[in-house]
């Protein structure tokens, strides 16, 4: 029976003491992007930087747009998706985005446009559902300071569609990969982007987007600030 490991406190990390091991010789290599990756860290604070639709809006498409086709004609997107199913799905809620009507958006890969759904501004609400529903002694009062609000939905089937039940997984996966996508370029242009577990009010976020919870789920978000 190996021992108990306390999970709580400490990072662990595995190692194998008994093996021999190559060192790292060189310094890690000098890139921008791997400058941005050293760099990165989640800042629950405002970027002072005003955001606007002229950069959030590109900025988005690149993330999650279509960027090509298989042979198939089939299209190809921004993010990697098992078999190319792409489940995910794109919500936007800006609160002060520059020349940019507060509301809810959908992104449409199809001709890279942002659909209102709503108009209005929601962000106490937002930012309520991440404090009230929170089971978690984290708060999230710095989301008073969010300028835009992005969720990423599931839509289940298109993948199990094709792999069944071993392929549930996916989407998720798939929801880590694009939101990489989105906060990276988000930090590389000088904003504050936080990801927002969203296991205590997926449904809450379900219903505020009118998604139909039989068949979508909102599995991630990530807050702007
Ligand atoms: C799936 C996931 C969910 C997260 N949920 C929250 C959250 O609900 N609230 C929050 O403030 N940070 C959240 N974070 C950010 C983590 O707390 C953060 O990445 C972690 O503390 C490591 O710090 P770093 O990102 O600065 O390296 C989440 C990150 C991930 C990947």
């Amino acid at each position: 029976m190996p021992d108990e490991i306390d999970y709580r406190y400490i990072v662990h990390y595995k190692t194998y003491p008994r093996f021999n091991k190559i060192s790292l010789i060189n310094n890690l290599p000098d890139t921008p992007l791997g400058a941005l990756l050293s760099n990165r860290r989640t800042r629950r604070v405002s970027s002072n930087k005003e955001l606007s639709i002229k950069l959030l809006h590109p900025l988005l498409a690149m993330a999650t747009g279509r960027t090509g086709k298989n042979d198939g004609e089939e299209d190809f997107r921004a993010y990697p998706s098992a078999g190319a199913r792409y489940p995910l799905e794109l919500y936007l809620f800006s609160f002060t985005v520059k020349d940019m009507d507060s509301g809810i958006y959908h992104f449409s890969p199809l001709d890279n446009s942002l659909e209102i759904l709503w108009e209005g501004d929601l962000k106490l609400i937002i930012k309520n559902l991440f404090n009230e529903e929170n089971k978690e002694e984290v708060q999230h009062e710095f989301l008073e300071n969010m300028k835009a609000f992005v969720a990423i939905t599931a839509i289940e089937e298109r993948t199990t569609f094709k792999y069944g039940a071993a392929g549930k997984k996916f989407p998720l996966i798939e929801a880590g990969y694009l939101g990489a996508n989105i906060t990276i370029m988000l930090e590389e242009a000088g904003y504050n982007p936080v990801i927002l577990g969203t296991q205590w009010c997926s449904k809450e976020l379900g219903d505020i987007l009118d998604i139909n919870p039989e068949k979508e789920s909102v599995i991630s978000s990530i807050a702007i600030l």
